[in-house]
């Protein structure tokens, strides 16, 4: 069978391109959802003098790992007030964009228990009502605004959902690096190991193909090679821009085959032990590498192109990057037992994201 590729997201990538939104928006009137902090760094302001009367309201109260605890009340007051909005442009990190991508879809009766009953089934459906989205990312990491997809989380119930319907793609991307000038270390590690996950689950993944290989291996090395250096420099326009570069990349090659064992670990991770996702998908990734190694001879040639052709020492050298950039590669440094790590990683194999691992089972 052939090979497949497809993205349909329409992309704009450069500094000062969020200046071009009124360009992409054309007639239409956008709410914006952004995160509570946007405000007090001038985000909102800014982004109220770019969108002048096209804006129609900021939806502002999103948290992390968006909860069904506080997406309902916002879903249907969306619905039910903004009715004549026809885009949605969503501002921020994943969890922006994810809440963006569950606002969107809309249920016959404007009701979020509707939606949560759909998405519960597991199976795809045909959204009663829709509204565009516009993604403008403001870290390097999540690569939401390419894919299709949103996790919905159900703490309390101590499980998530996905989100992931042909109707969710992003109609355009906007990817201004200078939105990123500002980021703390902290998150400018997390998302930039986000973007690492997503680049190598994409390898060892049972969907990889010749062309989401190609924006792997140069997203993975060059989120190896620029994000100390960006540590460092956190001010750099130059840094800054080629992280929001192999965040894209790494966007563009996770969007068609989607994650594979070190997210399915990360989802109980971030359940039980709160850290947050970069981390808690990134961790593991030495370990993954070593159990995807000598699986398929395909494989490790594309995973070898990342470590300048030398596979056996690529695990260590990946520890050693992590550890660099101030990430423990061990599961006892989250409080996670031995036996717990083993029972965790067997679950997680057994998972939706676990079943694309083409590794080692054992
Ligand atoms: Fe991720």
């Amino acid at each position: 069978m052939s090979h497949r590729y497809h993205n349909p997201v329409a992309i704009r990538f450069g500094a000062g391109a969020i200046g071009e939104l009124p360009e992409i928006l054309g007639k239409r009137r956008a709410m914006l959802v952004t995160f509570p902090e946007a405000e007090g760094l001038g985000l909102v302001a800014k982004l109220r003098a770019i969108l002048g009367g096209s804006l129609a309201g900021v939806i502002d109260r999103i948290e992390p790992n968006p909860d069904v605890s506080y997406l309902a009340s916002m879903y249907e007051s969306f619905w039910r007030e903004h009715a004549d909005v026809e885009a949605i442009v969503a501002v921020g990190g994943g969890s922006a964009i994810d809440t963006a991508k569950a606002l969107m879809v809309g249920t016959t009766t404007g009701r979020f228990d509707d939606l949560v009953a759909l998405l519960a089934t597991g199976k795809p459906f045909v959204p009663a009502r829709i509204k565009s989205l516009i993604a403008v990312p403001t870290t390097a990491g999540t690569g939401s605004e390419v894919t299709p997809w949103a996790t919905i989380w159900d703490k309390a119930a101590g499980r998530k959902h996905s989100l992931h319907l042909p109707q969710t793609w992003p109609e355009a991307a906007v990817v201004d690096p200078d939105l990123m000038l500002t980021l703390p270390n902290s998150v400018t590690v997390q998302s930039g190991l986000d973007a690492l996950s997503h680049a190598l689950e994409s390898i060892w993944n049972v969907n990889a193909n010749p062309i989401s290989d190609t924006y792997a291996i140069a997203a993975a090395r060059e989120v190896m090679a620029t994000l100390p250096r960006l540590l460092r420099e956190p001010g750099s326009r130059e840094l800054r821009s080629r992280m929001a570069l192999a965040a894209l990349k790494a966007g563009m090659a996770f969007s068609n085959t989607k994650t594979a064992l070190a997210h399915s670990i990360s989802y109980e991770m971030t359940l039980r032990f709160g850290l947050p996702h970069g981390i808690a998908c990134s961790f593991t990734l030495p370990m993954v590498l070593e159990r995807a190694a000598g699986t398929d001879p395909g494989r490790d040639a594309v995973l070898a192109a990342i470590f300048d052709g030398d596979l056996a020492t690529a695990p260590r050298r990946l520890a050693a990057f992590l550890e660099e950039v101030g990430v423990k590669t061990d599961f006892s440094a989250y409080g996670v037992t031995e036996d717990d790590s083993r029972r965790m990683i067997a679950n997680a194999l057994d998972g939706v994201r676990g079943k694309n691992f083409i590794g080692a089972r054992a």
